[in-house]
């Protein structure tokens, strides 16, 4: 057998096909394309689906490729046995209604024996109980006796989920004995590791149906799938998959960082694999996409991010490392997976901001944990509550499989059904938040019922003659409302903007024959009618009645400006930060926008220029705001950017504003040049992976030059100096500060040193005992202890009592030496008797404790309560 590296025997793979009229492609991302059946790419056939169900048509019906998969059913097995991975390569090759059984078995046999060398007598096979066609071509054409030619039953038929699937025929590699469990009856398909399952060829002729049926497909295809990692364990002739080149110097780069070496230790190498294989999974999902997060596959990468944190703190490391790693799988895989070189700088701060907060809470949640199942034992139970486990993965970010795991190794559960039942009951405590928000819910009655139509003519007229349809007040339908009363109403036509999409509602008048009335809100009514709010503020307003309604021009300009700067922010944040940033939520008032989005950390002042910048070009070209309705298909094709998890109809507005195409249903300006100004005034974190700008347009952005121009004037005035020069004297004075604090530190230090030897010279021996003890002035703790500190360097044997007054307050400290310790002195009794005298307390250690009182004009008494102290300490001793 040749000895290849996994980068050889992937380009082996892929040459050898295309010579047979293959088109080599690329590996499709892991995150799969329109197919709600899958979280993940799990096989090579995954992504070509509709390829096989004849959705679509390959231009060349034979394909190769290697393509990344993530199967994430065995996470737990992932470091203890020899193959187990959650993320690995398979290379395959495929016909779509081209050729079949023939070619994809004797092609196998060629690859395998031909060009990786490979002794045919140590190769194997499973074939489908009926398939004699499989077994005449292993038999007659490949040579194979029939004694390798083993007929399997259930697990020769391959399938996985909904879609294309066959009967298959399964190839194996015998490592020998030495390799196997010594079982008689150990054969291919033997869990033990001397037959080695290296490909699948899968003859796929039938779809499995979401009902479970199964029914023949158009036309018969191939679809081989071969694992890289498997093979390389071959041809590098190691024992297992992590020893492989495909692996390794993420191991030994761990091992580097940890201090450790692989293969000392039994219980140090399960940790090595498992942060070697979730570390390829992290990165090529980031690559492909992927935050960490809460739910889905974002749930998934974080949980295999934070299980190899626990798996490096096993090995030792204390502190954020996985990142460190992602330029070893680059240099690994980056020739052949250009993403991974592309994106290596965004995966490396992704997986280090992933790492550097699970660290903040890891430690103390593994206490919580530790400190948890210690009182369970002692109480006699090994399960932990559900309430327990919510408060690790709410409070300290465990997800709860890893708390599972962690239970486990200490031979507990988890009640996980009640951690379900403290998921379930957060979510609906949010939902009610929500709920309460909206407002309107509980006013809602009649509007539940009412479905006059009303035509909203706000995008273009902000001011229109309409006819009152319906009032509703306290949920009832009422003819009409009187000053001083608020109630909702319909008109047949209404220029008023009902919140949604973030714009929030507009505000403005309605004036009938009689009467006045401010409109507060506006919402959507269950049936679609904008709906506002009034208070009537003069005469009153009837059912039928004409009005006129006024919506308030200025804040609705300011707040289109907003909106449309949220568009322009939006592209410039991908543009800037990438494509990963996805919109979480926005807030679009007439003062200010607000605007969510999803990213991993915080936004450096040079990203936050640019963004800034980058909006305000949009603004001075000056674009016409075009929009349109169109079919969503049309708005796809333009690649218009929709909200991820919104619904939308089959027709959709779209809002184009220079290079930003979004589908909206808010109003916009007509010019992104009306916009004036952008100024983002902050950029915050507002939990997981969410950041926050808050940014002003227009006036609002002028006001906020203004209010900054004023502080910079006010220090200039402050500090004597005009705008031009003001950096530079603060600059200055900041550095005479400096000086003038050193200098002060020694004149401090001066002053201490003269105390010191003055304190030196008024030691007193009281019974024997040599005492310092002093009422000073004006000095503050941190000077009493520092003085008490340098007596203590220059005595050995000593009592010492200082007070001081210092900003109105009593302070104390006491210092004793050990050999008076053993006498009976302790600083801790000594300094609190002493403050009593003071009104105070206090206490501490027998070597040096302190205390505060309350009362200035008690000092002097209350050192000199220390004499007695002596006396009666002193005076036992003696006696
Ligand atoms: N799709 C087949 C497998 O994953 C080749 O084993």
């Amino acid at each position: 057998m040749k000895s290849l590296t996994g980068q050889q025997i992937r380009r082996a793979y892929k040459e050898f096909f295309a010579a047979r009229g293959h088109s080599v492609f690329p590996s499709a991302s892991l995150v799969p394309h329109d197919d709600p059946t899958l979280l993940w790419i799990n096989a090579g056939m995954a992504p070509l689906k509709p390829y096989f169900d004849g959705r679509e048509i390959p231009e060349n019906p034979r394909i190769v490729d290697a393509q990344k998969c993530i199967r994430t059913n065995d996470i737990e097995e992932v470091g203890h046995t020899a193959r187990h991975q959650t993320f690995f390569e398979m290379l395959g090759n495929f016909s779509f209604g081209d050729y079949f059984k023939r070619e994809a078995i004797t092609w196998a046999w060629e690859f395998l024996t031909g060009v990786l060398e490979m002794e045919p007598e140590k190769i194997s096979v499973t074939i489908h109980v009926d398939d004699e066609e499989a077994f005449d071509i292993w038999h007659r054409e490949v040579g194979l006796p029939k004694e390798r030619i083993y007929r399997g039953t259930d697990d020769n038929f391959w399938e996985i989920g909904e879609g294309p699937c066959g009967p298959c025929s399964e190839i194996f590699y015998d490592r020998g004995e030495a390799f196997g469990c010594g079982s008689d009856t150990c054969q291919p398909g033997c869990d033990c590791d001397r037959f080695l399952e290296i490909w699948n060829l899968v003859f796929t002729q039938y779809n499995k149906n979401a009902d479970g049926e199964y029914t023949p497909l158009p036309k018969k295809n191939i679809d081989t799938g071969s694992g890289l990692e498997r093979l390389a364990s071959l041809l590098q002739n190691v024992p297992n998959n992590f020893e492989t080149d495909l692996f390794k110097p993420i191991i030994d780069k761990t091992g580097e960082i940890a201090g450790r070496k692989y293969g000392v230790s039994a219980e140090d190498d399960i940790h090595f694999k498992i942060v070697a294989d979730h570390l390829r999974t992290v990165a090529f999902a980031i690559g492909d996409g992927v935050l960490p997060g809460n739910e889905g596959r974002s749930y998934i990468i974080r949980r295999l991010l934070r299980r190899a944190v626990r798996s490096g703190r096993r090995l030792g490391i204390e502190n954020p490392f996985m990142y460190r790693l992602v330029e070893v799988v680059d240099q690994i895989m980056g020739d052949d997976y250009p993403e991974i070189r592309e994106k290596r700088s965004l995966i490396e701060r992704v997986v280090k901001t992933e790492e550097e907060r699970f660290h903040e809470t890891l430690s103390e949640g593994e206490a919580l944990l530790a400190q948890s199942m210690k009182a369970l034992k002692a109480a006699g139970t090994t399960v932990i509550s559900g309430g327990d486990a919510f408060k690790l993965y709410d409070t300290y970010g465990f997800p709860i499989d890893l708390t599972v795991e962690i239970a486990h190794e200490s031979g507990f559960e988890v009640d996980r059904d009640g951690f379900e039942a403290e998921l379930e009951a957060q979510r609906t405590r949010a939902r009610q938040a929500r709920q309460a928000n909206e407002g309107m819910s509980s006013q809602r009655g009649a509007l539940e019922t009412l479905t006059t139509p009303s035509t909203f003519v706000g995008y273009g007229e902000l001011t229109v003659d309409a006819q009152i349809v319906a009032i509703v007040q306290d949920g009832e339908l009422v003819d009409g409302v009187g000053v001083g009363h608020e109630a909702q109403i319909i008109l047949d036509t209404t220029p008023f903007y009902a919140e949604s999409g973030g714009q929030v509602a507009d505000k403005g008048e309605i004036v009938s024959p009689n009467g006045r009335a401010e409109v507060v809100d506006v919402r959507k009514a269950p049936h679609g009618q904008h709906v506002m709010t009034i208070q009537v503020t003069d005469g009153s307003l009837h059912t039928g009645e004409e009005v006129r309604a006024h919506v308030d021009a200025e804040k609705r300009k300011d707040t289109v400006k907003n909106h449309t700067a949220t568009h322009l922010l939006h592209k410039a944040l991908r543009q800037v930060l990438g494509t990963h940033v996805a919109q979480a939520g926005s807030l679009v008032e007439p003062d200010r926008l607000r605007f969510d989005f999803s990213h991993f950390g915080p936004m450096t002042e040079d990203e936050i220029e640019r963004v800034e910048a980058l909006v305000n070009e949009d603004i001075w070209k000056d674009s016409h705001v075009v929009i349109r309705e169109m079919d969503i298909d049309d708005a796809k094709a333009l690649g218009a950017m929709a909200l991820f998890g919104e619904k939308y109809g089959k027709r959709v507005r779209v809002v184009q504003a220079g290079d930003s195409i979004e589908l909206c249903g808010g109003c916009h300006v007509e010019r992104t040049g009306l916009i004036g100004q952008f100024r983002i005034v902050s950029e915050t974190g507002i939990g997981s992976g969410t950041r926050r700008i808050e940014a002003v347009t227009g006036r609002h952005a002028y006001e906020l030059g203004r209010v900054r121009e004023g502080q910079l004037r006010q220090i200039g005035d402050l500090v004597k100096a005009g705008p031009a020069n003001v950096v530079d004297k603060v600059a200055r004075m900041l550095a005479d500060m400096r000086v003038l604090e050193r200098e002060l530190e020694s004149a401090k230090a001066r002053l201490n040193h003269g105390r010191v030897d003055e304190l030196l010279g008024r030691i007193e021996h009281l019974h024997g005992i040599p005492v310092v003890r002093a009422a000073l002035s004006d000095i503050d703790m941190d000077g009493l202890r520092q003085l008490a500190d340098e007596l203590r360097n220059r005595l050995t044997t000593y009592m010492l009592v200082l007070g001081s007054v210092h900003n109105e307050k009593v302070q104390f400290v006491a210092a004793i030496s050990k050999d008076l310790q053993a006498k009976g002195f302790h600083a801790g009794n000594i300094v609190k008797e002493v403050a009593q005298i003071a009104g105070g307390g206090g206490g501490g250690r027998p070597d040096m404790a302190q205390a505060g009182a309350r009362d200035p004009g008690k000092l002097t008494a209350a050192i000199e309560k220390v004499d007695e102290i002596v006396a009666s300490i002193a005076g036992n001793v003696q006696a």
